[in-house]
């Protein structure tokens, strides 16, 4: 039998979150309150009606209901008080730092938001949540494939246009259906040219294949989710060698069927076969997650000891995109 979960350990560790989306961090209250807010009829009335819905059958209904999130925030002070939200929620759980998603394909070019306002909010929260709680955090810009290479170059134009300090890397969401037709390759190579890092979800609910696109074609620095990987020992090694770390997130997975159950996960995997893992928890309250609970899957399944998710919770300050000093201090306990 396994040891209980040692939570208050967990959460004393210091940690980075590197796999939330901003946009699926807002829980059900929020929601209501923004649906209110800026008369959207909301698909139930409470949040008991919210969390029915939330249960979704697989990743397009998830996609669904999370771009009907993302179009609740239309102001800057909506995207403000998201990211303090979620931030002070992240610190309650000991993290130190947080790399935020931000789907910014949706805002620019599906909603012709004025980018300058989101980002704008977004800055002003994670600056608030700084001064209220001390935790930093930076951005990561998200290109979303489903709307064609095209439409990833214009929403890269206008992220490349207004780069703020915050605004660290360009990563990749959403389904890879597309991935052998489209050039996104281009797209990041502009991002790198302009000073960004690079990340890309892949190997979600695809296989192996779309890991090594993303490493070959896109430089992903980074992979979100990655478990994918497990299924072609080269690929293994591709990210074992060029230390590339997986940003894994066990209860998102669960609940888009991506795994049909924890016990079956490729955790215990991926760390036997020597690649770097960080956990996150993707779109918290969308999944009925939290960044501990995903510590708490790792100990569960990875029959893990308080220095095992010691690791887990040093590899996500070492992978994160902040600056060595930053990292140091932490690693350090400052
Ligand atoms: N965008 C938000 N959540 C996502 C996920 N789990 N996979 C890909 N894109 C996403
Ligand atoms: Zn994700």
């Amino acid at each position: 039998m396994t040891t209980p979960f040692p939570a208050d350990f967990a959460r004393s560790l210091p940690k980075a979150e590197l796999h939330v989306h901003l946009e699926g961090s807002v829980d059900p209250a929020t929601m209501l309150r923004l649906a209110e807010r800026h008369g959207v009829e909301a698909p139930a009335i409470d949040v008991a009606g919210i969390d029915e819905w939330l249960r979704f059958d697989g990743f397009p209904s998830f996609l669904d209901r999370y771009f009907w999130v993302c179009g609740l925030l239309r102001t800057a002070d909506d995207f403000a008080d998201i990211a303090h939200a979620y931030l002070a929620t992240a610190h309650a759980q000991g993290a130190v730092h947080v790399e935020f998603h931000v789907s910014s394909s949706y805002h620019i070019v599906e909603r012709e938001a004025d980018w300058s306002e989101v980002l704008g909010g977004v800055v002003a929260g994670c600056e608030r949540a700084e001064a209220d709680f001390g935790i930093s955090s930076l951005l990561i810009p998200d290109l979303s494939p489903h709307l064609g290479a095209g439409a990833a170059h214009r929403a890269l134009d206008v992220v490349l246009a207004e780069l703020h300090p915050r605004v660290v890397a360009v990563g990749m969401g959403g389904p890879a259906d597309n991935w052998l037709e489209e050039d996104f390759g281009s797209a990041f190579a502009r991002a790198r040219d302009a000073g960004l890092r690079t990340v890309s979800h892949a190997g979600e609910h695809g296989p192996a294949w779309e890991v090594r696109h993303a490493l070959e074609q896109f430089g992903a620095e980074r992979i979100q989710h990655g478990i994918g990987a497990m299924g072609d020992p080269e690929v293994v090694a591709m990210l074992v060698e060029e230390g590339v770390a997986c940003d894994v997130c066990p209860g998102s997975n669960l609940a888009l069927a991506a795994v049909p159950s924890l016990d079956v996960h490729p955790l215990p995997a991926m760390l036997d076969s020597g690649i770097t893992v960080t956990l996150g928890s993707d779109d918290p309250p969308l999944f009925g997650t939290d960044l501990l609970s995903e510590y708490r899957h790792a100990w569960n399944l990875c029959d893990l000891d308080e220095s095992g998710l010691r690791v887990l919770a040093e590899n996500s300050l070492v992978e994160s995109f902040a600056s060595t000093a930053a990292i140091e201090g932490w690693l350090a306990g400052d």
